[in-house]
């Protein structure tokens, strides 16, 4: 099973790499590895902590990075909606959006994330996909319209974010994580002609293909924690290997707030 993690060096034959060191890499779910080091980052945990390495300041950060500046290419003013917003990806994107100088809206399940999103993390508003008709509570939040989308969900979040674009709108797909167990076949969001209507784009993007310009996100995701505008919360999920796929199911049920992470 592929996993992301943080590791401390035991042996080396790599000679970027010395026994102590902290590096960053695809390793699997697995306590102990032995991989190449071609693959590796060293990791400062003077900077931050080793959670924190995979959650605003990892892969999840640099995806929530790259969606909104180079995919969105979001701009002081637009207003922006994010779906999974109490999620790893979403949390971090809505910060950067909001410290961007844009109107930011989230949409998450339950009243508890809803007021996180709202009296921690700053946003403007949030829905609670779980309570009341989503594409109501979309269309009363969304005001005038909305310049972006960031859509980690799929499924009704996505068709409710197409009927209240904007002008020149962007719809960013990072994931549909509504449909990633669905054993029918996935329809497609009806209201997909606002994007005609709209003169607006729908793009998908996966972080990996930005992996020569990770430092350049690393980067300024530091400088906007640094100002005191981006909090990584992550769910630490202790236990090792023995509670993967419970914390796996967790990301399903909604039951993690932020990066989902398991202790080995
Ligand atoms: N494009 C890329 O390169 C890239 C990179 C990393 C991640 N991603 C994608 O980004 C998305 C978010 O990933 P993440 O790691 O940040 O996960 P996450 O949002 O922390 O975790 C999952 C959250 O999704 C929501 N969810 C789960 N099942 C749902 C359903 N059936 N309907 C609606 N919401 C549901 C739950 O939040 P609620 O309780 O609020 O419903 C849950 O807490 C995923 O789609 C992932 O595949 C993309």
């Amino acid at each position: 099973m592929h996993a992301f993690g943080i590791a401390t060096v035991l042996e080396s034959r790599h000679p970027s790499f010395r026994p102590g060191d902290t590096v960053s890499g695809l390793f699997g779910v697995t306590d102990h590895v032995n991989v190449r080091g071609d693959g590796l980052t060293l990791v400062d945990l003077s900077v931050a902590s080793a959670p924190t390495w995979l959650g605003a300041l990892g892969l999840t950060g640099i995806t929530a990075w790259f969606g909104l500046f180079d995919v969105a290419k979001v701009k002081p003013g637009d207003t922006v909606l994010i779906s999974g917003a109490a999620g790893a990806v979403g949390s971090v994107a809505g910060q950067l959006a909001k410290a961007h100088g844009c109107h930011v809206i989230g949409i998450a399940g339950g009243q508890q994330k809803a007021r996180w999103l709202t009296d921690e993390l700053g946003f403007d508003a949030a829905i609670d996909y779980k309570n009341g008709d989503i594409y109501e509570q979309v269309r009363t939040a969304a005001g005038q319209g909305v310049d972006c989308f960031f859509d980690n969900v799929g499924g009704d979040s996505l068709n409710a974010a197409l009927a209240v674009l904007g002008k020149g709108a962007r719809v960013v797909i990072s994931g549909a994580i509504s449909t990633y167990n669905s054993t029918d076949p996935i329809v497609g969001p009806s209201n997909y002609l606002s994007l005609l209507r709209n003169r607006a784009s729908m793009a998908g993007f996966l972080v990996l293909d930005y992996k020569d310009r990770f430092p350049e996100a690393v980067e300024g995701l530091t400088a906007v924690m640094r100002q005191g505008r981006l909090v990584s919360h992550e769910h630490v999920v202790a236990g090792g290997v023995d509670r993967f796929a419970e914390a796996l199911h967790m990301l399903f049920k909604g039951l993690n707030t932020g990066k989902l992470v398991l202790e080995m």
